[in-house]
């Protein structure tokens, strides 16, 4: 059938999803389907109701691609398409208000607010540690962590944008970086992500650099600990009622004389398919290669 892969986009993870949509299709040519790569603009509906693909595969992220945008034009034209659906997607996007919902289904969260960016980075309004993010963005994009002890926030929490955009102020966990994947029925395996000494934490570069972290599959954990974050990882992506893939990001506060406690920092219903990336190494220690993957995400469409 007819493949139309999703990428680019008009969001800050523009070249992220450029690389996971060039991975996606030439998986998908590999496994035989027929493909058109959409570099997606303004004029997407226009230019798919011509197209009129059997399945669009979204490989978009962020802003317009992971929010409910796309996947309301996608509903509106009636084409089958991957991931989640518009609310799942707009919930889940929305790191603040996914919170709520994950800790009604028990899932535990680090407390947030959302306050004007200036109230952020002024001092002795919120306590170091903690972390400033833009609730609705993907990679890393834009995130200020303010360690503990520090007498003025980072410049960079006002250097980020306008002085009155919301921002969300998270409480800080200390601790490893860990992350799981859902794939239909099927929940994976556990990996901790080890970011490079130099890097502060699993950002921007050690995210896509070539050896910007190492990652370990699966994590070093106490098998009830292993467990639990698979179990949490199912109830997140339930409770947001997502569909297909999707990923969860855990912190899990195990250094010494710390609090032993774990949070979902969030789900992510376009988790990225690009080399680096983790949902496509979870799927290959289950057993799956990436063509396979792929072809299971298409299989999975609907509308
Ligand atoms: N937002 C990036 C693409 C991810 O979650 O993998
Ligand atoms: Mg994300």
């Amino acid at each position: 059938s007819h493949v139309a892969v999703l990428m680019g986009g008009l969001s800050a993870e523009r070249e992220v999803s450029l690389n996971s949509g060039k991975a996606v299709a030439d998986a998908l040519e590999g496994e035989g389907y027929r493909v058109m790569r959409i570099d997606v603009d303004r004029d997407i509906a226009s230019r798919l109701q011509e197209l009129r693909p059997d399945v669009c595969f979204n490989a978009l992220h962020g802003r317009f691609g992971e929010d409910g945008c796309i996947q309301g034009i996608l509903e509106t034209l009636g084409l089958p398409y991957t991931h989640s659906g518009v609310l799942s997607s707009a919930l889940a996007m929305h790191k603040e208000q996914a919170k709520t919902v994950m800790r009604a289904a028990g899932v535990p969260v680090a407390n947030a607010k959302l306050v004007p960016r200036r109230d952020a980075a002024a001092a002795h309004v919120f306590p170091p540690p903690y972390v400033v993010k833009p609730p609705t963005e993907g990679s890393s994009v834009g995130v200020v962590i303010v360690p503990p002890g520090t007498a003025r926030p980072p410049e960079a929490i006002l250097a980020g944008g306008a002085p009155d955009e919301i921002v969300m102020v998270e409480r800080y966990i200390a601790g490893r970086e860990l992350t799981c994947a859902v794939i239909g029925d099927f929940v994976t395996g556990v990996i901790e992500i080890v970011p490079r000494a130099d890097l502060p934490y699993y950002d921007f570069e050690a995210k896509y650099a070539p050896g910007g972290s190492h990652h370990e599959l699966p994590a070093q954990l106490l098998p009830d600990v292993y467990q639990l974050i698979r179990k949490y990882t199912v109830a997140a992506h339930a409770s947001l009622g997502c569909r297909g893939v999707s990923r969860a990001d855990f912190r899990f506060d195990d250094t010494p004389g710390g609090t032993g406690e774990l949070v979902c920092l969030e789900v992510n219903t376009q988790p990225g398919m690009t080399g680096t990336s983790l949902v496509p190494e979870l799927a290959a220690y289950a057993g799956w290669s990436f063509g396979e993957l792929v072809r299971w995400i298409v299989e999975d469409a609907s509308c």
